[in-house]
């Protein structure tokens, strides 16, 4: 069942989503070669908590983390450890918050140090895949349009989209209906109606689209073993277009 919020709920989701972008920019000016992925979860931990915010994925169906730290080959769900970020990596941060009843979810992904063009470009045609989707958004849109225009503009640059990992909707859980596929056929699924608040995270390959889960029975890495990136925000679908609210 789809919950479409009224505008009291989504006022109540403004602060989670804010906690959210602020906690995914300072974890952001945290990444630099040296850095543990543990460290990073601890600084964001700390940061939600300060304000207020409980981070929702730790104990997630037995998450054990706060963030998911996923690095080069890994998609999402990387689980924060001992492992060292080194000069030329990504590393893709996903995180969620809850407060005042309500979730708010986004990822960035971010270079250390200097990296490589093609490294470079799948974050630049990740994030503009995201907004490719955007596009698309008002009342009566077809929800797989969200899904073709991510499709489209990943396989013109050269990159393909994941199957396994989907969008969702998002409020007073973190995973609401429907599911947001980030590839799909454009003019089908159920019409958009304002007032639903939508998870769209593209997630990215720059080789094959084939992923599998390694024996941490988390973390999604490519088969290829080469990169992945990941942009997500949470946005609520408006009569002519769409509000972001954690940008
Ligand atoms: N934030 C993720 C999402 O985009 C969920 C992470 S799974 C968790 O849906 F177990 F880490 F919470
Ligand atoms: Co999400």
């Amino acid at each position: 069942m789809i919950i479409v919020k009224s505008e009291a709920e989504i006022d109540r989701m403004r602060e989670p989503c804010a906690i959210v972008r602020d906690t995914l920019a300072y974890v952001g000016s945290k990444v630099r070669p040296g850095v543990t992925t543990k460290e990073l979860d601890k600084y964001a931990e700390t940061y939600i908590r300060l304000r207020g915010a409980e981070p929702s994925c730790l104990g997630y169906c037995g998450y054990p983390a706060s963030i998911c730290a996923s690095v080069n080959e890994e998609v999402v769900h990387g689980i924060p450890g001992d492992r060292t970020l080194r000069e030329g990596d990504i590393v893709s941060i996903d995180l969620c918050a809850y407060k005042n009843g309500f979730h708010g979810d986004g990822a960035r992904t971010f270079a250390v140090g200097a990296i490589d063009d093609e490294k470079k470009k799948l974050i630049r045609v990740t994030e503009e895949c995201f907004w490719e989707a955007v596009r698309t958004l008002r009342a009566g849109t077809p929800l797989y349009d969200i899904g073709a225009a991510v499709q489209a503009h990943a396989e013109q640059n050269g990159f393909s989209v994941v199957r396994e990992y989907v969008g969702h909707g998002i409020g007073r859980e973190m995973h609401e209906d429907p599911s947001v596929p980030n590839f799909g056929k454009r003019g089908t699924g159920i019409r958009l109606k304002a007032g639903m608040v939508l998870c769209i995270e593209p997630m990215i390959l720059a080789g094959d689209r084939h992923v599998r889960v390694l024996d941490d029975r988390w973390t999604a890495v490519t088969v290829d073993k080469k990169p992945a990136a990941h942009y997500e925000n949470t946005v609520v679908i408006r009569e002519d277009g769409a509000e972001i609210l954690t940008v």
